[in-house]
């Protein structure tokens, strides 16, 4: 793979479903793995690319060579990837970032029948951390994934166009059997040049490898 386009280009890819915290002990988050984000760490590495990780997840190995980021929080996850911008020649939005989080988040537990006992959670919304890149972005390729369940290819060129980002891999999570949390996928890709190019269901390291090669044609 060493004529790959991203040979010394530096990838930067998010991987997990965020924690939103409540207490000390409790916090919010959803069912993604962070098995595609990491298969993704693991092809552009071996595409040549320098390679940073920033993942919520702790129990999958990563990959030879990777640079590891841990995070908790949506917020947390957009300071360790704006800080890094700058720098990057593209970024990858695997991770499936919580769109609300609780409005106050406690440092200690919760007791309950104390004053602060927690019947009604307060929520308020995450920033988009793909849109906000999309904003900010000057030479960077920006990735995005979307999951949807109905009309993929239409939502998917809604948020191409929404979001200003370059390409977006749509997975139909209507499906039990990939996407979220399995070890396949299959997935639809979108750009704003290109016909739309469907990889039919594989494992997840087979769909990263592929993606990685398309992403590498079009930088
Ligand atoms: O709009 P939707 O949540 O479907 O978009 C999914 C894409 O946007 C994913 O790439 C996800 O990582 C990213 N995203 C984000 N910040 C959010 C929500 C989603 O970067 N708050």
């Amino acid at each position: 793979q060493s004529n790959s386009h991203l040979k010394h280009k530096r990838v930067l890819i998010s991987a997990g479903g965020t924690r939103e915290r409540i207490d000390s002990v409790r916090y919010i988050t959803n069912d993604s793995s962070g098995k595609m984000g990491y298969a993704l760490a693991k092809a552009a590495a071996y595409a040549g690319a320098t390679v940073t990780l920033v993942s919520t997840i702790h129990n999958l190995p990563v990959p030879l060579g990777v640079e590891l980021v841990t995070v908790q929080s949506a917020l947390e996850m957009q300071q360790a990837i704006e800080s890094r911008f700058d720098q990057l020649d593209v970024v990858i939005m695997a991770a499936a970032v919580s769109d609300y989080r609780p409005a106050q988040s406690l440092a200690y537990k919760i007791k309950k029948n104390s004053k602060d006992d927690l019947t009604e959670l307060k929520l308020v919304k995450n920033p988009d951390i793909l849109a906000g890149l999309g904003q900010k972005k000057q030479h960077q390729f920006l990735v995005g994934f979307a999951a949807e369940t109905s009309n993929l290819e239409k939502y998917a060129l809604t948020k191409l166009a929404d979001k200003h980002v370059d390409m977006i891999v749509a997975n139909d999570v209507s499906q039990a059997n990939i996407g979220f949390n399995s070890d396949d996928n299959a997935v639809t890709v979108l750009t704003n040049t290109q016909k739309s190019i469907r990889l039919a269901q594989a494992a997840k390291p087979l769909i990263a490898q592929k993606l990685i090669e398309l992403i590498s044609q079009h930088i």
